[in-house]
């Protein structure tokens, strides 16, 4: 098959999932590259269209087991026409669940055909120095990997005459797919007095929920606890507050989620 275009669609708060896909690209080596950053709210403004002779590889990161909420809408906006499509999830070494049929579902129904999938792990967003969740992942052995599979997926999709002749991938996951936890207002994050007010932390919020005027509120409507904030802070102010959910969780990914799980392909 002939591909014009490869186009990367990717959610990535926390930047694990944008590295899964960069290393993926690598593997993939095509000339003409279309990066559809996806995390900020006015990239998800537009809907993403793709032929027959683009390959999608699509990429988000696995939020209690599904796909992001805040994704559903813009991916059932996409407008595929017979287009291949990888589908990747990244989880925080916990589960991804039923994240990545969902992902597939949605992809399909929108006229993708799905040559394969993989859930990689990166490190997770609740993850801190006290309660450590498969820190610094993806790492070099995890990118080799998505490099790997980048290249596969190309000999494959240059192998085949046409679409219509792909082996359908076995994606794993339950139909109905695993219940939403009911969603109200979130309000975790604490600001220490280290806080300078540099702002970045509202530039880099993938819901527009820090306050550019008024940086140590995070409105708990918008928040959806990606961490994005804590992470990018050049300060380290920003951190769950003690006592949190957010907190709790952490420690108990940190003492039944330390076996390290490995990336997985299906294709
Ligand atoms: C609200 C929320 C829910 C999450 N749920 C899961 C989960 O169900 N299983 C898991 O292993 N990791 C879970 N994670 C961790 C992320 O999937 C993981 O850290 C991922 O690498 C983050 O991607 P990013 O760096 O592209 O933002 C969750 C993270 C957040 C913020």
């Amino acid at each position: 098959m002939n591909i014009r275009t490869l186009k990367l669609a990717y959610f990535s708060p926390t930047g694990t999932t944008a590295a899964v896909v960069e290393a993926m690209a690598k593997g993939l080596d095509y000339d003409v590259v279309e990066d559809v950053d996806i995390t900020m709210p006015e990239e998800r403004q537009e809907p993403l269209q793709a032929s027959a002779e683009d390959l999608l590889l699509v990429a988000v990161p696995v939020y209690g087991g599904r796909i992001p909420f805040l994704l559903e809408p813009w991916l059932r906006t996409l407008e595929l026409d017979g287009t291949p499509v990888v589908c990747v999830v990244v989880y925080g070494n916990r589960a991804f669940e039923d994240a990545l049929i969902e992902l597939s579902d949605i992809v399909t129904e929108r006229g993708g055909t799905v040559l394969g999938g993989a859930a990689f792990v990166g490190e997770h967003s609740f993850s801190s120095e006290e309660y450590p969740v498969a820190v610094d992942r993806p790492d070099a052995d995890d990118l080799r990997s998505a490099e790997d599979f980048g290249r596969q997926v190309r000999e494959a999709v240059d192998a085949l005459d046409s679409i219509d002749d792909a082996p359908r991938p076995d994606i794993p996951g339950d139909r109905p797919y695993k219940e939403r936890k009911p969603r109200g207002p979130v309000d975790f994050i604490q600001v220490d007095d280290g806080c300078v007010l540099c702002g970045i932390c509202a530039e880099q919020c993938p819901v527009g929920a820090i306050d550019e005027k008024d940086l140590k509120h995070t409105d708990p409507d918008k928040c959806i606890m990606c961490c994005a904030c804590i992470k990018v802070c050049p300060e380290h102010a920003r951190s769950a507050k003690p006592g949190c959910p957010v907190e709790g969780f952490a420690k108990w990914l940190n003492e039944n989620c330390a076996e390290r799980k490995e990336p997985t392909y299906f294709f």
